[in-house]
């Protein structure tokens, strides 16, 4: 009888725990970092809750990704910062790698004018001059409130007390082993076979941030680390040289701004190709009205499509560094002009992509790259992207820093001007040049609905980045999904060239993959490729935060109550 009493008891407590947690509203979130690490996020929420803003926790986030992301966080690559403050202030700082003096044009042709394989990928000559640590270093200038040794003290504790390998890390380590030990020998760090579970301590890093830490900007473009980056670049075969260092300076740059329907979306701009392109694809679905077909249907799926594939097409031809070329901004932006572009489209078929204008390169960009997303509890938002171009960049290890170099040379056209199979001449725009900056994809994006902050979005992802942030605006303003469906979603991606729609493999139907083959889309679905990690947080109309971490990544969010 006691027995059943007790059980009964139980019962009723569970029916009460249940129910009163069911009532009881969630806590909501004062502010909050979504990045591709848990360990990152985490740090930059303590910032906040020390009473940083999101430039604060932008800043230590930032660095604690180089530690525990080593594949793409960087002190030695280069990134783009959009902002919004809590005044509706929007800007952003491009502190994008740079060729070096002595580059040139032909810097990757042999003597018969080819290209030479793996040299703008592999090893010192691809190295571009990093700006991360400059471009850090300048927004805690403009907005850091807490002291910088403080924002870099997190990620110097966790360089010294280890990051846990995840299962994803580990894979990814030993995917890159061959390339560690090729170009940095035997025993260099990240070659010792580090498992899922393991912690991994960089004291040599540690010592690295300790410089920056101490000597801010300096502690990295000079002395003892500007040192060790010289030596390693040079040993490797690269060309970068202490002026090189000496004279990298980021810049403040007005974002690409458009309306799409009630929205204002302010996004980055040239040496980024990602505004301009996210702006030209919206504006030519803008009239479709595409949220009146199923999300991920064969019409929606064609009408982006269509658009990315002519917007794709202008990305080749006139987007470069604008310190350097001119680009028709406005132009490309201009509805009529991207109305007139979408005049050929059709639902019947394909277009196919040479009959789009202009031609050149086939554009192959890597996918490795790292976003976060933070909000603070003062309505300060920031998105911003950064990279090392390829996973862990040129692989070339700062052995006594602790260190990947950055390959983001290859990030411009290699042999520009040159007629491509269609005979069509482009990409002078992306060609090398002395301190020339080289063209991206990033696409940090801050959305505004009715004058108030509604959404702090970007991914990694390469040429697929633009597409990736488009589809997740288009699952919540259109399809009015929530945050983290949105990022869940499957993707699909096209980019002109080449004339091929890929798709997340086993994620869409068979008919409607041979419905969009029936229309004359090339479909490629078992490809490996993930198509973006995308970290993103929704502001709703009350200001309550609601956020969205990647799950094919490691990506992880971290609110703050
Ligand atoms: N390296 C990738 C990008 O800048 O888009």
């Amino acid at each position: 009888m006691k027995q059943v009493q007790i059980k009964l008891f139980k019962g009723i407590l569970l029916f009460i725990f249940i129910v009163v947690h069911a009532c009881t509203p969630p806590k909501p979130i004062k502010g909050a970092v979504v990045s591709a690490r848990e360990e990152a996020s985490a740090i930059g929420v303590e910032i906040m809750k020390k009473g940083g803003s999101a430039f604060d926790a932008m800043i230590a986030t930032d660095l604690a990704l180089t530690v525990c992301y080593p594949n793409a966080g960087n002190i030695a690559g280069g990134g783009f910062l959009v902002y919004r403050t809590n005044q509706g202030v929007k800007g952003s700082l491009d502190f994008r790698e740079k060729a070096p003096l002595a580059a040139d044009a032909n810097m990757y042709l042999d003597t018969e004018g080819n290209v030479i394989p793996k040299i703008s990928t592999l090893g010192g000559l691809a190295v571009g001059v990093p700006g991360t640590v400059a471009g850090l270093y300048e927004i805690h200038q403009k907005f850091g409130t807490l002291a910088w040794e403080d924002l870099v003290q997190p990620a110097i504790s966790l360089a010294k007390n280890g990051y846990v390998v995840t299962e994803k890390q580990y894979k990814s380590f030993e995917g890159k082993k061959e390339d560690f030990i090729a170009v940095n020998g035997i025993d260099t760090f990240y070659a010792q076979g580090f498992k899922a579970g393991d912690l991994v301590k960089n004291e040599a890093l540690a010592v690295t941030l300790e410089h920056i830490a101490k000597k801010g900007k300096a502690g990295f473009y000079e002395g003892p680390v500007a040192d060790a980056l010289i030596q390693r670049v040079q040993a490797t075969g690269g060309i970068i040289t202490h002026e090189d260092l000496l004279t990298y300076k980021p810049v403040w740059r007005d974002p690409v701004y458009f309306k799409y329907k009630d929205l204002s979306i302010y996004t980055m701009a040239p040496p980024s190709s990602g505004g301009i392109c996210l702006g030209q694809i919206m504006k030519m679905i803008e009239p479709y009205n595409v949220g009146q077909y199923e999300q991920n249907s064969m019409e929606a799926i064609q009408i982006i499509v269509e658009a990315e594939r002519r917007s794709y097409a202008d990305r080749s031809l006139y987007l470069g560094d604008p310190d350097f070329v001119n680009i028709p901004q406005d132009s490309l932006l201009d509805v009529s002009y991207l109305n007139e572009r979408m005049e050929s489209f059709s639902f019947e078929n394909a277009t196919k992509s040479p009959e789009i204008n202009p031609g050149t390169i086939v554009w192959e960009e890597s996918e490795e790259t790292t976003h976060y997303s933070i909000v603070d509890p003062m309505g300060n938002a920031v998105a911003v992207t950064t990279t090392l171009n390829g996973s862990y960049g040129s692989k070339v290890f700062v052995e006594e820093g602790g260190y990947f170099l950055n390959n983001e040379m290859d990030d411009f056209s290699s042999k520009p001007g040159v007629p491509n199979m269609f005979g069509l001449i482009g990409g002078k725009a992306n060609a090398i040049a002395p301190q020339k900056r080289m063209l991206s994809a990033m696409t940090p994006t801050i959305v505004e609905r009715n004058g108030k902050l509604a959404m702090v979005v970007g991914t990694p992802g390469g040429s697929t980045i633009i597409t990736s942030v488009l589809q997740t605006l288009l699952n919540v303003f259109e399809y009015d999904m929530d945050i983290q469906t949105a990022v869940t979603r499957p993707r699909f991606h096209h980019q002109w060239l080449p004339d091929v729609v890929i798709f997340e493999p086993n994620l869409f139907s068979q008919s409607l993959m041979d419905s969009l083959q029936g229309k004359g889309y090339d479909i490629k679905e078992q490809y490996s490729r993930i198509i973006g990690r995308v970290d993103a947080i929704l502001i709703s109309e009350d200001m309550s935060l609601s956020t969205g971490a990647d799950p094919r990544g490691d990506d992880a969010a971290v609110h703050l109550y």
